[in-house]
């Protein structure tokens, strides 16, 4: 018999696709040749917010600006650990207006924002997981932000090493279940760094390089339900043998920009996990 597994109610920041596009190409999702359907995109991403709602979960949003097609993903837009906000510092200048707008939305919610000298994209790379905080590098964020983030959060930073482009934020590729357990896609990591996930996390849940190439391991859990892709199929069989239960919302429309769930999900952690 699976677990019983408890929901958490989380307090999630996400930003309406008004302005989403694809207009430059920063990973190898994204193709300007491949337009965007603007009213598909509002309204898988409304199906996504009610979903959220529907579970018990606090949604607040941020007003998207117009010249920011990626603003949606708001996952890049900082790391909530413990009320302490860690901004973020974008790799490509095209995003980088997206975090003074994130930073004001912050200010105006009574947190003060440290703002990473290094490159640093957020909840992007940085994955808080219970008692540590996982970290991506290799393709956007930096080991010294990794570095940064430690000093700034006091709790301990675990770096680990992306090798797929196709992989290049951390949330593409591992999601964390509950404050024990993840679930995780061994390819898109250094063999090392896979030595690492199974040294922490002997029991994870293993998704296959298809699971993951349909944005599966971008989901979001509450520590019961699960918010995953629907092309996820295998993966969410895994999750439910485990006591998971699989909550499909398609978000097509933004796998064109490489993003997912979790991408357009920020989470705001007030307190100790
Ligand atoms: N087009 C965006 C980029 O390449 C997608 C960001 C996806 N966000 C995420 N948390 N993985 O930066």
């Amino acid at each position: 018999m699976p677990e019983n597994r408890v929901p958490r109610r989380r307090r999630f920041v996400v930003c309406e696709p008004r302005h989403f596009a694809v207009q430059y190409a920063i990973n190898p999702w994204m193709s300007t040749g491949r337009p965007v359907d603007v009213i598909r995109a509002l309204d898988q991403w409304q199906a996504l917010v009610d979903a959220y709602r529907a579970h018990g979960h606090t949604v607040d949003t941020v007003a998207p600006v117009p010249g920011l097609p990626d603003m949606v993903f708001a996952a890049n837009c900082a790391v909530v650990v413990e009320g302490r906000v860690f901004g973020s510092h974008f790799h490509a200048p095209e995003r980088r207006g997206e975090s003074v707008a994130y930073e004001a939305w912050f200010k105006t919610e009574g947190f003060e924002v440290q703002h990473p000298e290094a490159v640093c994209e957020g909840e992007g790379d940085l994955v808080p997981a219970g008692r540590w905080i996982l970290a991506g590098t290799g393709f956007r964020t930096t080991p010294e932000a990794h570095r940064e983030a430690q000093e700034f959060f006091g709790v301990p930073v675990i770096s680990l090493t992306l090798v797929d482009p196709y992989f290049y934020h951390l949330d593409t590729a591992l999601f964390v279940l509950d404050d024990e357990n993840v679930a995780y896609y061994p390819g898109a990591f250094s063999p090392g760094s896979r030595e690492v996930l199974e040294r922490l996390y002997p029991d994870a849940v293993i998704a296959t390089r298809e699971d993951a190439m349909a944005f599966g391991l971008n989901s979001v859990s509450d520590g019961r339900n699960v918010f995953i892709a629907p092309g996820a199929g295998e993966l969410a069989d895994r999750l439910s043998d485990r006591g998971y239960v699989p909550v499909p919302v398609d978000l097509s429309e933004f796998h064109k920009a490489g993003g997912g769930i979790k991408c357009c999900t920020q989470e705001i952690r007030e307190t100790r996990s």
